[in-house]
């Protein structure tokens, strides 16, 4: 890849992100030294995708500590409680924040008997720990996946689930892009993604960057093109998948797995098994972030919705275990039963 969505600055100590809100018109990058200025990023999806979200908060906590003076643990852990709240109260849906925030406490309750000054160095190496599995679990998610994949099929992917949305090659777009690697002849359908249009700003972008075969569609043109026998898979990422394989992921793939399962076309997700979330029985609890009405109301650096009109605007949508056809993760692929293929991926290492 041409770009780096989210990476440590060694030189100047801070968080360097590409500001997704600017693409497909600027690359611009920002760093950050305030974790509160992280915790922005995240909720205004400078950086976003449930992967790139994990790592940029695990970072979000080195720039948190970093400065602290604190010379016992149990100041120094007070401190640290203080940054992970914040950067917890960011984004509700992608469980990889809260996995990548919870194994940060805990490497510090783990090292709790260490120096402070250690500790810093420690907690920092597991930060970069994160970046790099995710990097590598992207490769893995990509090996697995290119299996369900042949020469000359075209994917219909909806979002982003690519290399903006992970420090890797993404988990969705990993499959494609190790897929064209391995065959000649692989395109892409790219749906534009209502309302803030992430399939259209940013996977069109990356898979143009890549050299990828892509056409955009709208949302409400799935359909179509799916009876006109144009789509072999459909992959996708997840935010968050429960036990037993429901699915939460940006809003608008439920109806896609519909569509998947009236033309009898396979439905694959791909993510990270951190982003499966074993204490979550079923899709029923999984949290759905609600956004700001002007996502719906404002377009095209205009209204385009009459003032005052109520508006309903959840970002996640849940998808049932029984429409998903597979889940591909780094571990290896789960198939119905979920129940006891998730638990079986859940005993590997
Ligand atoms: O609101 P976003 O852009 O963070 O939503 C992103 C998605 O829904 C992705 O599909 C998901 O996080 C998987 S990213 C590998």
């Amino acid at each position: 890849m041409n770009f780096t969505t989210v990476a440590w600055d060694d030189e100047n100590n801070t968080v360097r992100m590409l500001d997704q809100t600017q693409l497909p018109n600027a690359v611009v990058y920002e760093q950050f030294d305030d974790y509160r200025e992280v915790a922005v990023a995240i909720k205004e999806l400078k950086v976003r995708g449930a992967p790139a979200i994990g790592v940029s908060a695990a970072l979000g906590v080195v720039v948190g500590i970093q400065d602290s003076l604190a010379s016992d643990y149990g100041s120094f852990k007070s401190e640290l409680d203080t940054v992970i709240d914040v950067l917890a109260d960011t984004r509700p849906t992608a469980v990889n924040l809260f996995w990548a925030l919870e194994r940060m406490r805990r490497t510090a309750e783990t090292n709790r008997e260490s120096a402070v000054g250690d500790l810093k160095k420690i907690l920092h190496r597991e930060a970069i720990d994160i970046l790099n599995e995710d990097r590598d679990m992207c490769r893995r998610i990509g090996l697995h996946g290119a299996t369900l994949i042949g020469d000359g099929h075209t994917v219909l992917t909806h979002c982003n689930a690519g290399a903006l949305a992970t420090a890797g090659a993404g988990t969705a777009l990993s499959v494609i892009y190790e897929a064209s690697r391995q065959y000649s002849d692989i395109s892409v359908f790219a749906d534009e993604t209502r309302p803030i249009l992430q399939g259209a700003r940013l996977t069109a972008w990356e898979l143009q960057e890549a050299g990828v075969d892509v056409t955009l569609i709208c949302d409400n043109m799935a359909a179509q093109v799916m009876k006109e026998g144009r789509i072999d898979s459909i992959v996708v990422g997840a935010d968050r998948i429960a036990s037993n394989g429901d699915v939460a992921n940006k809003i608008g793939t439920y109806g896609v797995a519909v569509l998947a399962q009236a033309h009898s076309i396979p439905f694959y997700v791909a993510a990270p098994f951190s982003t499966i979330d074993m204490d979550m029985p079923d899709g029923s609890g999984i949290p759905i972030e609600e956004r700001a009405s002007e996502e719906i109301t404002e377009g095209l650096g205009k209204r385009t919705a009459p003032e005052g009109v109520r508006v309903y605007n959840p970002a996640f949508d849940v998808t049932p275990a029984n429409i998903v056809t597979a889940i591909i993760t780094e571990r290896g692929i789960a198939r119905t039963p979920y129940t006891d293929t998730i638990l079986a991926l859940s005993l590997m290492k």
